[in-house]
């Protein structure tokens, strides 16, 4: 024990001694002392950063994540400069704290996993989502009845080192309410400047995090509170492509299942195109969790057949996956759907990562209200308003009598109504599904499009291009449409990608019309 905390501890070794066994206040103590000898104040796994070790164990474990991996080799490899300067020098002070923000799925957690195995350091994860209360990270004053130190103690006692690998997952969901914010707690024990000594209620006596490597996941970053996303450095895993998942399952997740199911003796293949069926026809999603689900389903159901000692084929074709899986779960892809009157695609970036979302207008005798359903929030709700306003303001142009709206009432729909959006992007599909609607001409169903509109319909730019132009290709759409001032995100998007989608950059509203509305 550090000096300071054994001179606590021999004082409560003194009170202790003068307490008759049965006073409550003994158990109490003895805990307290328990805790004191328990906790790793010097243990640490040995620290081994070789750069070229780490680099491969990273690709070992993870397909792809180019940028990703490399970002991570450089901060390890600055973590290695700075221990040894820190060797000569007094103060000591950690190093940023890494924050994976990602759709589910994408290898956040797995790729912590990975970087505390690359290190040789204990790997460990705390779940913050749901957590309100100041205690729960900090701790309950030993005066509570119960009282127990917060969950970064005790998890770092349970591992009994100082340095391990600490995974904040769900950082994102930290709520705050009456009992505390949570979120003042963590940044003390985040704060490179500050975490070396660490106060928790219950121990009394600061503990050194300095040595632990945080890193923090979520899905969202809008939901972290500042002060905290200030001291973290963002890592975004934006979502896979269809190529790399089918590599993903190929090289990793099949031989997984195979060995999670009790499979790993038996040579079982699985054809690309049985890989690509479940990809296309059965999964939806930025990450590959529901395809390893699908997967595992597989194995499971080999398993199955072995146990009983029936036979199986040594490899799962094409037509044996509606065998094991049952029938397709998306049939047709975007692509085949009928051109419509009234509803445009729009592009929509959610926690789940990047998805299209249809527009729905419906026009009926009324007075000129405008209706909005489908969860919207605040945000959306006025740009469908300033879509609303735009369209009317432009009869001229569009060839419609000057009162057109007039006796109509005007409903915009978004579904799926159970799940809430918000953000202004939708603008630009929202317009076009009302000018559809109100010019009685179909949009073609197979153009994603994504911009803020203003009220003289200019196109504005808008994030989470990539997760968009993703989730675009995932549902087999073939021409998008994105905001001229993004063109330069479309560096970031896979070549075969780009390859499959025609990209059409905007600045106004009339350029989307010509693009999306069928003649
Ligand atoms: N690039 C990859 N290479 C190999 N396996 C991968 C890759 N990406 C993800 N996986 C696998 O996918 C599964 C899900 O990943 P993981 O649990 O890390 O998701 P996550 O990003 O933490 O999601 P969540 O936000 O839901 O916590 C894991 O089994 C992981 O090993
Ligand atoms: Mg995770």
């Amino acid at each position: 024990m550090p000096g300071a905390v054994l001179t606590k501890a021999q004082k409560e070794l003194k009170r202790l001694a003068f307490l008759n066994p049965a006073h409550p206040e003994f158990g109490y103590i003895r805990t307290y002392l328990d805790w004191l000898t328990d906790m790793p104040w010097q243990t640490a796994t040995p620290n081994d950063t070789s750069i070229t070790k780490a680099a491969k164990i990273l690709d070992e474990d993870h397909y792809g994540l180019k940028k990703i991996k490399e970002r991570i080799i450089e901060y390890l490899a600055v973590m290695k400069l700075r221990e040894k300067e820190k060797k000569n020098k007094e103060e000591e002070k950690g190093t940023t704290i890494l924050c994976f923000i990602g759709p589910p799925g994408v290898g956040k957690t797995s790729i912590g996993k990975s970087i505390a195995r690359s290190l040789g350091r204990k790997f460990l994860r705390v779940s913050l989502g749901g957590v309100r209360d100041e205690a729960e990270i900090r701790g309950h004053r030993r005066t509570y009845v119960g009282a127990m130190p917060g969950r970064i103690i005790q998890s770092i006692k349970n591992i009994g080192v100082n340095n391990p690998v600490f995974m904040l997952d769900e950082i994102d969901k930290l709520g705050a309410d009456f009992r505390g914010d949570p979120s003042a707690a963590l940044l003390e024990a985040l704060d490179p400047e500050q975490n070396n000594e660490f106060s928790d209620h219950y121990l009394e006596v600061p503990f050194d995090l300095s040595k632990v490597m945080f890193i923090t996941t979520g899905n969202i970053l809008d939901t972290i509170p500042p002060a905290l996303r200030d001291r973290m450095e963002v890592i975004q895993f934006p979502g896979y492509t269809e190529d790399e998942k089918f590599h993903i399952a190929q090289q990793f997740l099949w031989k997984k299942e195979l060995t999670a199911n009790g499979l790993g003796k038996k040579p079982i293949q699985v054809t690309d195109g049985a890989l690509r069926e479940i990809i296309q026809r059965y999964t939806r999603e930025a990450g590959v969790r529901e395809l390893e689900r699908m997967l595992a389903n597989i194995c499971r159901k080999m398993a199955r057949k072995i146990a009983e000692g029936k036979k199986i084929k040594k490899e799962v074709s094409k037509e044996d996956v509606a065998k094991y899986l049952g029938p397709r779960k998306y049939s047709e892809t975007l692509a085949e759907k009928k051109d419509e009157i009234g509803i445009s695609t729009g592009l929509a970036y959610t926690q789940a990562g990047g998805d299209i979302l249809f527009i729905e207008v419906a026009l009926m005798p009324g007075k000129g209200n405008l209706l909005l359903t489908g969860k919207l929030g605040k945000v959306m709700q006025e740009s469908a308003k300033a879509a609303f306003s735009y369209v009317r303001s432009r009869w001229q142009e569009l060839k419609l009598p000057k009162d057109f709206y007039k006796d109509l009432d005007v409903h915009i729909h978004v579904p799926e109504g159970a799940i809430s959006k918000d953000g202004p992007s939708a603008g630009a599909a929202i317009s076009m599904a009302l000018i559809s609607a109100f010019t009685q001409k179909p949009t073609r169903r197979e153009v994603g499009m994504t911009g803020e509109i203003t009220l003289r319909g200019r196109i504005l730019e808008i994030g989470g291009v990539k997760e968009k132009v993703l989730a675009a290709h995932r549902a087999g759409l073939k021409t998008v449409i994105l905001p001229k001032d993004n063109k330069k995100d479309l560096e970031e998007i896979p070549q075969n990608v780009k390859r499959d989608i025609k990209f059409y950059f905007v600045s106004q509203m009339d350029e989307v019309v010509k693009v999306a509305l069928k003649k």
